[in-house]
């Protein structure tokens, strides 16, 4: 059976997790049921990135230990991810021990190689980012990434010897032209970083103790980049008694990470994997970011929308679809309230909620409830329909291969409009007045064909909404809901009975009101100074 391994970055539990941190999961694991569906062996792995100073200094302002807050809020991220449904396999915190001594022994390893080295490090400092950048890699003097002060720090520290590996990097890059994605994205890190040459990278902090200890000089903490970027090798047993699943899922297939951290993952991390001669991951996909139409979400402009204000009140797969349908390939998406109640309205109650109702009544109208068999194509437009649809189908895979998930909704839901177009076109209500048997029996097994294609579309998406469709239908066996009989027109409706009264998908918005609630719940994330 062929693997498919995936990753999300593991999250810093320094605040409530934010629609951004949701998108990112709900993205992979999109992307892993849809490879499930198509039958990889798949695993999904993602976690928190629990140490550093940050972490402790939160920690220290709710008077609580590092442990004991991280442990509270890894109980929280894990029951968001539940309610959410995601379906990830692993969930990797990086305070477990199952990585903390993996990390010990690769810092030890990467030592005697001589790829760390000890020396003195001082430059600017971005605590809440903890990075350091150099001069020129300052915007107005301020951290480029968030844009907040630093401060001019000077440590002894260890280095990890990037400059070695340049030009390996360099080449691989080269032969391997679609290992970071989007193309956008590569180009930046390699005409901003790499070609001008890398610096060494600063791997051990002495100003801050939450974090694992350099094994043979333990006033040094191990730096959370090669802390936290080890978590996808560890999370599967690297350098450990059990590492079936290492041997079996390494190298990763996909490794979905935002715009802001693709540095430390384009870069950083495929050099450790050399110097370790690990494979590199097969692509590493950077997103964009959600963004307010006032800028950045951020406390203090009291513009931050959490996952629970829209997954609590429209339900999960409202909020899935929205980010996943909006959010285009690679570049930032602005979210706005209206844009959602509008989704909301016209893509899920509209066009697909209406259709499965309309549907299922007349299945049960004009045919008392049990869908027509497959005569083949009786008019013209059941053609039409059929080809259309095939046609569709395969736009879907190739976007989907390819991760582009947004483009694969779009060319999906043109099957949505396209068989309610259908609808309008036969006219089922004539062909019942004029008694045209034939004719209307094509049409209901038609709308319910196309219906049963829909939800297997759906499933890596919204998948309540996807097993609804199909118990609605009166689709029970799991065979007939397999994505292998997807391009089939004939016989996964043998003898199917729809449910006698359609339950709506989704209940019509009220635009005004639902803005005006999402507005308040955005105001009320102002943080109290
Ligand atoms: N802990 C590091 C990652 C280490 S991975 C080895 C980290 N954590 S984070 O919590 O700050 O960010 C996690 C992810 O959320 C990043 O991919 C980041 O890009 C993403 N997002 C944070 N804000 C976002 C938006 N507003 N929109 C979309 N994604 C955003 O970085």
């Amino acid at each position: 059976m062929e693997k498919f391994y995936i990753t999300t970055p593991i999250y810093y539990p320094s605040g409530r997790f934010h629609i951004g941190t949701a998108y990112t999961t709900i993205l992979a694991d999109t992307i892993a049921r849809y490879k499930k569906q198509r039958g990889y062996e798949t695993r999904f792995l993602t976690g928190l990135d629990e140490h550093g100073q940050k972490i402790g200094e939160v920690a220290a302002k709710l008077e609580k230990s590092p442990q004991e807050y991280v442990d509270g809020m890894a109980e929280q991220a894990k029951a968001l991810w539940k309610k959410l449904g995601i379906e990830n396999d692993d969930f990797i915190r990086t305070t477990e021990e199952r990585h903390t001594k993996v990390v010990e022994k690769i810092f030890d390893y990467f030592m005697e190689k001589g790829d760390i080295y000890k020396g003195e490090y001082e430059g600017n400092y971005c605590v809440p980012c903890e990075t350091y950048f150099t001069n020129t890699q300052l915007v107005d003097g301020k951290c480029p990434d968030c844009g907040r002060e630093v401060k001019l720090m000077r440590e002894e520290a260890y280095f990890f010897n990037m400059k070695k590996y340049t030009d390996r990097l360099l080449k691989y890059y080269e032969e391997n032209p679609n290992f970071i994605q989007p193309e956008s994205r590569k180009n930046e890190l390699l005409n901003n970083f790499i070609k001008p040459g890398l610096e060494d990278l600063c791997v051990t902090r002495t100003t801050f103790d939450w974090g694992i200890k350099v094994l043979k000089d333990p006033k040094h903490v191990v730096y959370v980049w090669l802390d936290a970027l080890t978590n996808y090798i560890t999370a599967l047993g690297y350098m450990s008694e059990d590492d079936s699943n290492f041997k079996k899922f390494w190298p990763a297939d996909l490794q979905i990470v935002g715009k802001d951290i693709i540095r430390f993952h384009g870069i950083y991390w495929p050099i450790f994997l050399m110097a370790l001669d690990l494979p590199l991951p097969k692509e590493i996909y950077s997103h964009g970011f959600i963004m307010m139409k006032d800028g950045k979400m951020s406390k203090s402009k009291g513009n931050v929308i959490y996952p629970e204000t829209l997954m609590d009140r429209y339900g999960n797969d409202a909020f899935k679809y929205f980010l996943l349908r909006e959010f285009p390939y690679g570049q930032d998406t602005v979210f706005s309230p209206e844009g959602f109640v509008e989704r909301f309205n016209y893509d899920l109650c509209n066009d697909l909620g209406n259709l499965l109702n309309r549907s299922i009544a007349m299945v049960n109208k004009y045919n008392g409830g049990i869908i027509p068999e497959y005569k083949g194509h009786v008019t013209e437009f059941d053609k039409d329909l059929e080809e259309f649809t095939l046609e569709q189908i395969d736009k879907y895979e190739k976007n989907m291969d390819k991760y582009v998930v947004n483009n694969a909704l779009t060319e999906l839901w043109q099957i949505i409009t396209r068989t309610n177009k259908y609808i309008d076109e036969t006219a089922p209500w004539v062909l019942a007045k004029e008694e045209k048997k034939e004719e209307l029996d094509s049409v209901m097994y038609h709308l319910a064909e196309n219906l049963r294609k829909i939800a297997i579309l759906i499933y890596p998406f919204m998948k309540e909404t996807s097993l609804n469709m199909f118990n609605q239908l009166g689709i029970i066996n799991e065979e007939n809901r397999g994505y292998d009989t997807l391009r089939e027109y004939d016989k996964n409706l043998n003898n199917v009975k729809v449910i006698e009264k359609g339950i709506p998908l989704f209940q019509r918005l009220n635009m005004e009101e639902e803005v005006q609630y999402i507005r308040d719940e955005m105001s009320k994330s102002t943080s109290k100074k």
